[in-house]
């Protein structure tokens, strides 16, 4: 499927609408379903969580929600770097989502047996497409280097892998990270990039007008072969794309 980008004024103007996606889908899961997303860790999604649970406490069905991390960081569940503290602060503890339906990566424990059993408990939750399980909505980020959940540069096998999530490494900081592999990734549904500010506006001018050297980054491989694809920028992320997207 194609590619749908999307550029707008600020932060607040691509929530609402990123608010506006979830509420649609949710509306239309039938009783005794439920929603999948996975949600990407970083500063971006802090901002829009926090318009989120500003703005559509009561737009969205959030008990509709199972809510899964495309990657987080091997660190303690109340570290600064961990992403579900990250949104357990800005979004989970202003909603009214049941605890049973947080699923947690457990950045504590062994990152390899975690892997294994995060995989298990999408498994187990996630409905399969093709023998693999197939997110409604999977939320992603773009890195300065072309990096996506916790997908670095040099780590293209990722996108073939017989694994849902495998242990990666931040390239500068040695982090160890689990991740979503491009292989559950591109299994998704619907995959949403959300990019705001002028520091990724090089990247992702090379990643979406397929520039020279595009080809070897982790971003570029996101194509869900049965899924909708969302680039929702901020002007200042598109500011040094040439073509003209629609609005
Ligand atoms: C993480 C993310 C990572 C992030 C990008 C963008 O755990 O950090 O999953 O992929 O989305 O690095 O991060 P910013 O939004 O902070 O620029």
């Amino acid at each position: 499927m194609g590619k749908i980008i999307k550029i707008f004024k600020n932060t607040d103007d691509l929530s609402q609408f990123f608010g506006k996606i979830l509420s649609a889908q949710i509306q239309d899961i039938p009783d005794g379903k439920y929603f999948s997303i996975a949600l990407s860790g970083g500063s971006t999604p802090k901002a829009v969580f926090h318009y989120l649970a500003l703005n559509f406490r009561k737009k969205i069905n959030w008990d509709k929600l199972l809510i899964f991390w495309s990657d987080e960081r091997c660190v303690a569940s109340d570290d600064q770097e961990s992403n579900f503290k990250m949104t357990k602060d800005s979004l989970l503890d202003q909603l009214p989502v049941p605890a049973k339906n947080i699923f947690r990566i457990m950045g504590e424990n062994d990152p390899s047996a975690e892997a294994t059993r995060y995989a298990e408990a999408v498994r187990q939750f996630v409905p399969d497409y093709y023998d693999i399980p197939r997110f409604d909505l999977m939320m992603l980020g773009l890195g300065e280097d072309g990096h996506t959940a916790s997908i670095f540069p040099g780590n293209l096998h990722f996108f073939n892998s017989e694994k849902l999530f495998d242990l990666a490494i931040h390239p500068l900081t040695n982090q160890k990270r689990i991740t979503a592999t491009g292989t559950l990734i591109n299994n998704s549904k619907m995959v949403a990039f959300l990019v705001i500010g002028e520091a990724k506006s090089e990247m992702v001018s090379l990643v979406l007008e397929n520039k020279p050297g595009s080809e070897n980054l982790p971003a570029s491989l996101v194509q869900p072969v049965n899924g909708e694809l969302f680039w929702l920028l901020d002007e200042k992320a598109a500011g040094k794309l040439t073509s003209n997207y629609q609005q």
